[in-house]
């Protein structure tokens, strides 16, 4: 039994596994076919957060599989009403995955200790692998080969940036994160990516212009994640010369991507021009979510295609 708590947790071969069984769903889903590769499975969604691309394209993901989805609000009591080792040992007596979206990341590691089903992280306050693994599906699908390309990060160095960096590591993808001083990686996570992934190249800068310079796509996020809200002023003022703007997109190579995972402020971490602009690949790689999730619980699952 796996899990995905973060993408630490999968090798490069096992991401290219994922990738390749994504691939061939995404590819009968084009043609109308919906292979039932997990009939009779149950995936619990276990969410305490907002959600659109993630609750809909897994619902519709294990839909197109032939399982079957439960939703699970903050009403089910997941640590409040019973303990949470108590409530994982039950819930996962019931179904065969639980993807959860949680406030704290510690609280994700505790149900999944107690579980004994897959557990898959759907976004904490620290990582959120399934949207780092869809947009460098994304990537790969827009550049072909990853390795040795170049990922700009401009802005929050939050969950999604994380995941990413990890995941450019995992994939031989040099990684650079433009953020100010006290947004950057914490010397804890620095530590992690060390011993994660001791080949990732990696460049922290202040400076976004520098950072958007070899890029083959800027990324960026939201300034405030969900769970931050009473910091939203102070962030706005901390991030503000990182804006990913038609300015800054200027001095990244001609043809760059822009990337975000959604949702997104507009007027705050990017302009309308840009994320409605040519180069703005955002569609893609929500939709794209639903094909890598599917990809994801099949491989969990063992039912591989
Ligand atoms: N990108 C993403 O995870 O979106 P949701 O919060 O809508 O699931
Ligand atoms: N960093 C954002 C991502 C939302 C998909 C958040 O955690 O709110």
């Amino acid at each position: 039994m796996r899990n995905l708590i973060t993408l630490a947790d999968l090798s490069s071969g096992e991401i290219e596994r994922i990738f390749a069984i994504s691939e061939d769903l995404k590819s009968k889903h084009a043609k109308g076919l919906r292979e039932a590769l997990l009939p009779g499975r149950v995936m619990a969604l276990l969410f305490e957060k907002p959600s659109l691309r993630t609750r809909v394209s897994f619902e519709a993901g294990i839909s197109h599989l032939g399982g079957n989805s439960l939703f699970l609000g903050e009403e089910v009591g997941w640590g409040s009403r019973e303990s949470i080792a108590d409530f994982a040992r039950v819930l996962s007596a019931y179904v065969d995955v639980i993807v959860v979206r949680s406030k704290s990341h510690q609280k994700l590691i505790e149900l999944a200790e107690h579980s004994t089903c897959s557990v898959i992280n759907g976004l904490t306050d620290y990582a959120h692998p399934c949207q780092a693994l869809s947009d460098l599906y994304t990537l790969r699908e827009l550049v072909g080969s990853l390795r040795g390309q170049t990922l700009a990060y401009v802005g929050d160095g939050n969950n999604v940036a994380r995941s990413l960096a990890l995941g450019c590591g995992k994939l031989g993808i040099r990684f650079v994160l433009a953020a100010p001083e006290g947004y950057q990686f914490d010397a804890e996570f620095l530590a992690s990516l060390k011993r994660d992934v001791p080949k990732l190249k990696m460049t922290v800068t202040t400076d976004p212009r520098q950072a958007v310079a070899d890029a083959v796509a800027v990324y960026t996020d939201v300034w405030t994640s969900m769970g931050q809200e009473s910091e939203t002023a102070a962030r706005r003022t901390a991030l503000a010369d990182y804006q990913v703007n038609a300015e800054l997109l200027s001095h990244a190579p001609k043809g760059a991507f822009f990337m975000h995972c959604l949702p997104a402020r507009r007027g705050e971490e990017v302009t309308d021009d840009v994320i409605d602009g040519a180069s703005s690949v955002v569609v893609d790689q929500a939709a794209n979510r639903l094909h890598v999730q599917k990809g994801i619980l099949a491989w969990l699952l063992g039912a591989q295609a």
